[in-house]
């Protein structure tokens, strides 16, 4: 009998979050989610033509309304990819978007993203990057595939400045990265990324008073968790085709 392979990180999120998904978790993100997704998506400034991955996209409720976002126009018929390590997950997201013939769902890890380089304009993740084991080799990944001058939106609400997020950490089984606002931008620029910015996105969404938390220690955490809000991470990937003031390309 061969001794048991040991399970890999990505291993490790692919059960917890078919875990997830075996117990409807998916579709309900899209309740705690929307109201920051939907902000970041006007910032995102979408067309229709052009191509979009979604990294991390659970059961594909975001990857639908980017779909729609960048569906059939004068400049043409954009993609969407939602990528995910969960299996589970990508096999419900198919299941909920039959009706779109510009998604494709792909089971994969943003350590290693199935997809060939310069193709994506514009990249957004939520609630997804502080569990990827190598942030940096996710990085290294999001260059590659990204397009000359493309633009990526990472959605983070666990993150050292908002100070309520951290409560949830011990209920989480699987390690996750906890990181300052301050230091993702570092990270992001080590990375060769340009024009990296950040805001804080607030949940506006009302927390009535007979709302049951498990992850929060009070309502009023939770609330003041909502209102300080999601740490929103943009960067471009600077056009590499355009030469270096100095140099000419022949
Ligand atoms: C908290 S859920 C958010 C899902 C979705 N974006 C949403 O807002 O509903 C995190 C998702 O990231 C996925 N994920 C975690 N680590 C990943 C990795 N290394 N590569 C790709 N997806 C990953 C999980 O499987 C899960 O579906």
């Amino acid at each position: 009998m061969s001794p048991e392979k040991p399970q890999s990180p990505d291993d490790r999120l692919q059960q917890e979050f078919n875990q997830w998904a075996a117990a409807g978790e998916g579709p309900k993100m899209e309740q705690h989610h929307l109201d920051i997704t939907e902000k970041t998506l006007r910032l995102m400034d979408l067309r229709p033509g052009e191509r979009v991955l979604d990294l991390g996209c659970g059961s594909g409720w975001a990857t639908r309304m980017l779909a729609r976002l960048v569906g059939e126009g004068p400049e043409g018929f954009g993609q969407v990819i939602g990528l995910d390590v969960a299996d589970e997950m990508v096999r419900q997201a198919r299941a909920e978007s039959r009706d779109f013939e510009n998604i494709m769902y792909v089971h994969g890890s943003a350590s290693q993203i199935p997809w060939e380089e310069n193709f994506f304009d514009k990249v957004l993740s939520v609630e997804s990057f502080y569990y990827y084991p190598d942030q940096d080799r996710a990085l290294n990944e999001l260059f590659r595939v990204m397009a000359p001058r493309g633009r990526m939106f990472i959605l983070i609400n666990l993150y050292t400045d908002n100070p309520y997020s951290l409560q949830w950490v011990p209920k989480l089984k699987v390690p996750v990265h906890v990181r300052s606002a301050a230091e993702y931008v570092e990270l992001l620029q080590k990375h060769a990324f340009d024009q990296v910015e950040w805001r804080q996105i607030p949940d506006d969404t009302p927390t009535p008073d007979n709302y049951k938390t498990t992850s929060f220690h009070s309502l009023d955490d939770l609330r003041a968790f909502k209102k300080t809000g999601a740490l929103l991470l943009m960067a471009s990937k600077p056009d590499v085709r355009v030469p270096a003031p100095g140099f000419t390309v022949y």
